[in-house]
């Protein structure tokens, strides 16, 4: 059985974009891998969030991948901070992460150039501390997005930098977890190609179902066909693939006829149907969410079931590093 890991910054909610796309894939990997999904709270400090809004922040997102069917009898569901070997795998491999390498990160070079008054060690060195997140339970997979992927090649160098230093085998070299099935990519409701928090075009799992309706009703629409039988235009292309995701076939055929015909103002009823489609979606999803964001004696059990699974395969890990580099106990 192969391990797979995924972290996730608790800034922000999921979206459909994540529900569709990469939590499918969580559930799929759940069922055929030793999976470990953890809330990165440590990662989520370079930008010094306020300590009333840190546990809220882990607490939302923690309720979420619980609502969306991540299930911790399954998978190792854990907080990065309940996990003190993680730290400590980050300063041993710290020694072996070089200045000028982590300086042309292109996700620090990025964020130094947003915020150049706010350039911090943990910034600079964010990408060891999610090598540590992933080498602490010699994990063989990490599903990772395009702007991830470079941690995931420095995660590999220091692996095998410590591995020739010390001539051992020891570290795996993890690679992209690829499901083989083509993500779903769910289009923003901007007519851009995706749904995403720093795009701001986002229908959230948690939105009520007023705020959906404002959003899909105020999404981006042109002035209708201009002759029967031509192309969609990107921004009517998205709406209609929102509504092959969440609606009937009866009703995307529909509306498909409408656009072949070339008729014109039908895209009010298209939205009212589409708002009303996601809406039977999310709701269940969002009750879950909030029943699970008030149950502290639940959220209290997952996460410290979780903590002392993750704290295993970690102790572990450091035990073996430690011995490899020379520790020794008197
Ligand atoms: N850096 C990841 C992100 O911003 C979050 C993360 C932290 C992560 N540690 C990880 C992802 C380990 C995968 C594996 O999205």
């Amino acid at each position: 059985m192969k391990t797979v890991l995924s972290g996730i910054r608790p800034t922000g909610n999921l979206h459909l974009g994540n529900y569709y796309g990469a939590m499918v894939n969580f559930l799929r990997m759940q069922e055929e891998n030793q999976c470990y999904f953890f809330i990165a709270d440590w990662h989520s400090l370079t930008t010094h969030p306020d300590p009333r809004l840190l546990h809220v922040n882990v607490r939302n997102i923690l309720s979420e991948y619980l609502a969306c069917g991540l299930d911790p009898e399954k998978a190792t569901l854990y907080i990065q901070s309940d996990v003190p070997e993680i730290a400590e795998l980050y300063l041993l491999l710290n020694m072996h992460a070089y200045l000028g390498e982590l300086e042309k990160t292109v996700s620090f070079k990025e964020k130094a150039r947003q915020n150049p008054g706010n350039v911090n060690a943990g910034l600079l060195t964010y990408p060891v501390l999610m090598a540590a997140d992933i080498l602490i339970h010699n994990a063989d997979y990490v599903p990772v997005g395009k702007d991830q992927e470079q941690h995931l090649e420095m995660t590999r160098n220091y692996a095998n930098r410590f591995n020739h230093k010390y001539q051992v085998d020891y570290f795996k070299l993890p690679t992209a977890y690829s499901s083989g099935q083509e993500l779903i990519k769910i289009p923003g409701l901007d007519g851009s190609g995706k749904m995403g928090k720093s795009e701001g075009n986002c229908i959230y799992l948690v939105d009520e179902p007023k705020a959906i309706e404002k959003k899909v009703k105020s999404a981006l629409t042109d002035n209708g066909p201009e002759a029967p039988n031509t192309p969609k235009p990107v921004c009517i292309e998205n709406l209609f693939t929102l509504l092959k995701i969440v609606s009937a076939p009866d009703v995307v055929a529909y509306y498909d006829n409408l656009w072949v015909s070339g008729a014109t103002k039908w895209y009010g009823n298209l939205k009212k149907q589409l708002a009303e489609d996601i809406i039977n979606v999310t709701t269940p999803v969002r009750e879950r969410i909030n029943d699970l964001k008030n149950d502290d004696a639940y959220l209290r059990k997952v996460t410290r079931n979780g903590a002392e699974k993750a704290r295993e395969s970690a102790g572990k890990t450091l035990r073996e590093v430690r011995e490899i580099m020379g520790f020794k106990s008197f």
